[in-house]
């Protein structure tokens, strides 16, 4: 959701402020807007409804706006529609403070009826606005008096950028449940919500944490606790390279994600598979407690919770353990069953998804002992964890997810290889098979990559189709979660995923001429199965597109309107194939229905609202 970068130096701020949101326009782009301080015209505040090109083009890239402190913002519209005067900076009636800000203020309308009974009129419909009204209200002279005032005032979940025209040599971060880094510079420095934006000018960074404030000046930070104490921060070196998070001559970042994910994968996989055997840093939990364990609670949201219901049916077979999925969003509110016996299993590529978040603290507090899978470094789920293991893909860019989703994949059979060489529940040979089939996967993904035209083919036959079915049974359906839910993200397509057994019991009433049905049939021990299914929704005049493994491919043919082979593999590792034609699939229908790919409407990456 949105973004946020603020900067204090000697430089000019706006295009530093413009380029840093042009990397955080993932995280929202209904509106953006910028606020800068300069001696000689003030506090200067532009927005704009829609990309950020439309705000870039207004100041001329910056140059119509001078002066060397400032915020900037990305919106993502929770409150208010996407409109200039909902857009961020939100400034007081006087003028004085102005306020970016990720997240909601859930006791905004309450303070905003108390302001109004006093006379502060409002101009916008956003929750955001408060804050800058408030510090209006509070401020007699002392910027951090006003700070800690509305801090005890306001409830929610936020990130906030503050600038105070009395005080235009200071820039205040402050964090609750909302990411917000600080990074250090010579002679300047910066705040944003995440690293991407700050890069390009240093690697030196500060991750706050709840309940902290940052008050940065061009020669320095501080940090301050909830009860504006000093704390020590560690320094923290961000060592990815900045292209990493560059298009690099591909038209989208999604594109370009899919194509790296052989190399993701290798990087989250290769070094820890050492001598044959599944090597986790840092991983402390034990033959001991794994005994002991009651369940294993999958905890997570979006592509990540479909990486959980892969991981459900691998574990179940490998451990013989429970293993439950749930939606972090539903998980809080559920009274789920957790002991100390529970092991929660939390999946987020961001490590910042509010729902996943709460949920994890809700896990530990009832006793859970968390084990996470996260891709940003230093992120929140990845810091509350007792352990964390990284997926190495990289930032991810473009909304819908590819390479993380593919590298998550990736780290569960790991986990499931560890633990079940833990409980003793695989035998060597089996154990050996599988690690040697996991090594195979880049190779494999790089297969199906260079044949992407076949796939680009069949997208030129279907993007047309309204609705689209996916169905699969077992492993084949818990990776059809995923390639539907592409299909909706990016394609704006309604479609659904379902067990193919189910379909009998509603959906098939929706089958007419010409529906387009994506059968997953690659678990070869119920191909057979599928292919009755293929048959009920084709006498029903669908059109099926099949996707499964090499050796089908006769049996395959003999079924459906078009095929799409992907290599053998171990059965457990068949997801991470087929999900590949699946985003490829959506990614050129997209292309032809001329959506905008990186960022689909309503939709955001990191979602840090509940
Ligand atoms: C958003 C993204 C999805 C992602 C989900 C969960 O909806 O667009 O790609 O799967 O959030 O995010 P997380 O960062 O927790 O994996």
């Amino acid at each position: 959701m949105c973004g946020i970068v603020g900067y204090v130096g000697a430089d000019e701020v706006a295009p530093i402020l413009l380029d840093g949101l042009s990397r955080l326009e993932y995280r929202g782009y209904d509106s953006a807007g910028i606020a800068v301080w300069s001696g000689q015209d003030g506090m200067q505040v532009v927005k704009a409804k829609g990309r950020l090109q439309v705000l870039s083009d207004i100041v001329a890239g910056g140059k119509n706006v001078t002066g060397s402190i400032g915020l900037g913002h990305t919106r993502w519209a929770t409150h208010g529609e996407p409109s200039d005067v909902n857009s961020h900076p939100q400034v007081s009636e006087q003028g004085r403070f102005a306020v970016v800000h990720n997240g909601i203020i859930e006791n905004y309308m309450q303070i905003k009826e108390f302001l109004q009974s006093r006379g502060v009129r409002f101009v916008s419909q956003t929750d955001t606005e408060v804050v800058a009204q408030l510090l209006e209200y509070y401020y007699d002279g002392d910027l951090m008096g006003a700070v800690s005032k509305v801090l005890h005032r306001i409830e929610g979940a936020y990130a906030l950028g503050i600038l105070c025209a009395d005080c235009p040599d200071k820039l205040v971060a402050i964090r609750k449940d909302s990411p917000l880094v600080v990074g250090l510079g010579e002679g300047f420095n910066l705040l944003a919500s995440d690293v991407t934006a700050m890069i390009k000018y240093t690697r030196e960074v500060y991750y706050l944490d709840d309940g902290e404030i940052a008050v940065l000046d061009k020669d320095g930070v501080q940090v301050y606790d909830g009860y504006f104490q000093p704390v020590e921060k560690e320094l923290h070196h961000v060592d990815w390279e900045i292209s990493a998070a560059e298009k690099g001559g591909y038209e989208h970042f999604m594109f370009k994600e899919i194509m790296e994910q052989p190399k993701a994968i290798r990087d989250t996989v290769f070094p820890r598979i050492q001598d044959g055997k599944v090597v986790l840093d840092d991983f402390t939990i034990t033959k001991e407690y794994l005994e002991e364990l009651d369940k294993i609670y999958i905890i997570a949201c979006g592509s990540s919770y479909y990486v959980g219901m892969v991981a459900k049916y691998n574990f179940e077979k490998l451990l013989r353990k429970p293993v439950e999925v749930a939606l972090a969003s539903e998980f809080r509110y559920c009274e789920p069953i957790v002991t100390d016996k529970t092991l929660a299993l939390v999946i987020s590529q961001s490590g910042e998804t509010i729902d996943t978040l709460a949920a994890m603290r809700e896990a530990k507090r009832l006793g859970a002992r968390v084990l996470s899978i996260v891709n940003v470094v230093g992120s929140t789920i990845a810091r509350e964890s007792d352990d964390v293991i990284y997926t190495w893909a990289g930032p991810e860019i473009a909304v819908a997810t590819t390479k993380a989703y593919s590298t998550q994949l990736a780290v569960t059979y790991l986990l499931g290889l560890k633990f079940a060489e833990l409980l003793n529940t695989i035998s060597d040979e089996d154990y050996g098979e599988l690690v040697r089939a996991l090594l195979t996967i880049p190779s494999k993904i790089e297969e199906i990559l260079a044949h992407k035209e076949d796939i680009q083919h069949y997208a030129a036959l279907y993007f047309n189709h309204n609705s689209v079915f996916f169905i699969g049974r077992n492993l084949d359906y818990a990776v059809s979660l995923e390639g539907s839910l592409k299909l909706k993200e990016i394609c704006y397509i309604h479609s659904e995923a379902y067990a193919a057994g189910e379909l009998k019991h509603g959906p098939i009433s929706l089958v007419e001429d010409g529906t387009l049905v994506v059968a997953l049939a690659s678990c070869t021990n119920l191909f057979d199965k599928l292919m009755s299914n293929v048959k009920e929704v084709k006498a029903r005049g669908a059109d099926v597109l099949g996707i499964s493994i090499e050796s089908q491919r006769e049996e395959l043919h003999k079924s459906v309107d078009a095929a799409i082979l992907v290599p053998d593999i171990h059965p457990m590792l068949l997801p991470s194939l087929d999900v590949i034609p699946m985003q490829l699939f959506a990614y050129y229908v997209a292309l032809m229905r001329g959506c905008d790919i990186d960022k689909p409407r309503n939709l955001a990456k990191s979602v840090t609202v509940e």
